[in-house]
């Protein structure tokens, strides 16, 4: 067991920057780093070369575009290859992990800006070629090596909730649809079309149970935002977002290997480190971003957030406690879901939407009073779990 993070100092997010989510053909890798970088250092307010580190997360650039050693090139398109520069890999949880790196470097005191960010393009190889990279984050000698890919996966996960917990095909649905109402008013978002759940139902079957509209896209986009100490960041920007907690816990990669596949024990394992650190419960919670790489696992992070109670997910699903105007709004940027899921962006893209509803940036999706939130981001099918919660309270 580890110990609950105790940081030396508080720490902020001053400034953020995200592209638009989608098919980016205009754009390259490293095209879309720097428009995210330039972006979230423009917002803080601060000059690139107050910056002392920058942490990249990066799931596979090697098997999408055929370039690794991103760390380094990141830093260098954006003019700052003379700080240092670390990549972050942990799936589809890459940049949140990135977060976690930062977050612990300027809550040390060692370090007082840094830029943490992540990109993906995914596009640019054909469909089977990206399942084929995706699913070399699951177990390859138990999962991959007998043609297991994520949408089949989680397709195991969400048969077996259906058989133990009577969850609906409907209440599957249902999060498709919240999550595509909700990136309706997502300008950056990947898709901008509502879907009903007779669509959701009615699409191509990818890996029964789970159908189309149940998946996450292959999305191209990068995010990033900008680190400070929680006592210098009003000297740059007058609405700081503070982190009040950065968890993370891991699993076996393998799903043979689970004590129950209906559960991310390390969602629950992050989950309560968080709290801890935070010091509120669920309860507390204003809104959240959680990991719907496919809508099984929306239900699945209710429950192993303490949402709701286990096997309850789709009950609450159902009770629109998650809606935009519910007791707490899930997803409210589209989510993986419709916003898009350009994995190694991901966790960071999840706190540009924090930021933007803390800071009461977020449109037509906006929180009223949204004061506190919690982002979930999964690595893998919860190998790799962070959850970080965020407040524009200090
Ligand atoms: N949701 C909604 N629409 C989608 C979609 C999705 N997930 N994926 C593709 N589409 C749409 C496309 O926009 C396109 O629409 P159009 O004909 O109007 O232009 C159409 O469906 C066909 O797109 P295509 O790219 O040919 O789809 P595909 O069959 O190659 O890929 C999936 C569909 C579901 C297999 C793919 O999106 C996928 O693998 N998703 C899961 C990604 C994943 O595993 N991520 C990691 C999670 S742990």
């Amino acid at each position: 067991m580890f110990e609950t993070v105790r940081p030396r100092r508080e720490v902020a997010i001053i400034g953020v920057g995200c592209t638009k989510f989608g098919e980016l053909w205009d754009s390259g890798l490293r095209d879309l780093v720097v428009e995210a970088g330039v972006k979230a250092v423009e917002t803080a307010g601060i000059s690139g070369k107050q910056l002392q580190l920058i942490i990249g997360g990066n799931m596979s650039g090697g098997l999408f575009v055929g370039q690794e050693h991103t760390g380094a090139l990141f830093a260098d398109y954006l003019g700052l290859n003379n700080i240092p520069a670390i990549r972050t890999e942990a799936a589809c949880a890459s940049s949140s992990v990135g977060l976690r790196v930062g977050y612990l470097a300027v809550a040390s005191g060692l370090y007082d800006f840094v830029a943490v960010g992540g990109a993906e393009k995914m596009t640019d190889v054909y469909g089977p070629h990206a399942t084929t990279a995706l699913a070399s984050a699951t177990d390859q000698e138990t999962e991959a090596y007998f043609g297991a890919t994520f949408p089949g996966v989680y397709a195991m996960m969400a048969n077996r909730h259906m058989h133990e917990y009577g969850t609906t095909r409907e209440q599957l649905a249902k999060v498709a649809v919240k999550n595509h109402d909700n990136a309706m008013h997502n300008p950056v978002a990947h898709f901008h079309r509502r879907v009903t759940v007779e669509d959701v139902i009615s699409s191509q079957l990818v890996a029964d149970p789970l159908r189309l509209l149940d998946c996450s896209p292959i999305t191209d986009g990068a995010a990033a935002v900008i680190l400070a100490p929680a006592d210098k960041a009003r000297q740059y920007t007058d609405s700081p977002v503070y982190i009040k907690a950065s968890a993370q816990a891991s699993d076996s990669l393998a799903l043979s290997s689970r004590r129950d596949i209906c559960t991310l024990d390390a969602t629950v394992k992050a989950a309560r480190h968080a709290y801890e650190q935070a010091k509120i419960g669920p309860k507390d919670l204003h809104f959240a971003e959680v990991h719907d790489c496919f809508t099984i696992n929306e239900h699945i992070a209710y429950e192993d957030l303490g949402f709701c109670k286990k096997g309850e997910g789709g009950k609450f699903m159902d009770s629109d406690q998650t809606m935009l105007g519910g007791r707490i709004p899930v997803n409210t940027s589209g989510g993986l879901k419709a916003k898009g899921h350009p994995v190694g962006a991901t966790g960071i893209a999840q706190i540009v939407e924090l930021y933007h509803q803390l800071t009461g940036q977020a449109g037509g999706r906006q929180v009223k009073g949204a004061e506190i939130g919690l982002a979930h981001n999964v690595g893998g099918s919860g190998a790799t779990v962070a959850i970080h919660i965020l407040s524009n309270k200090l």
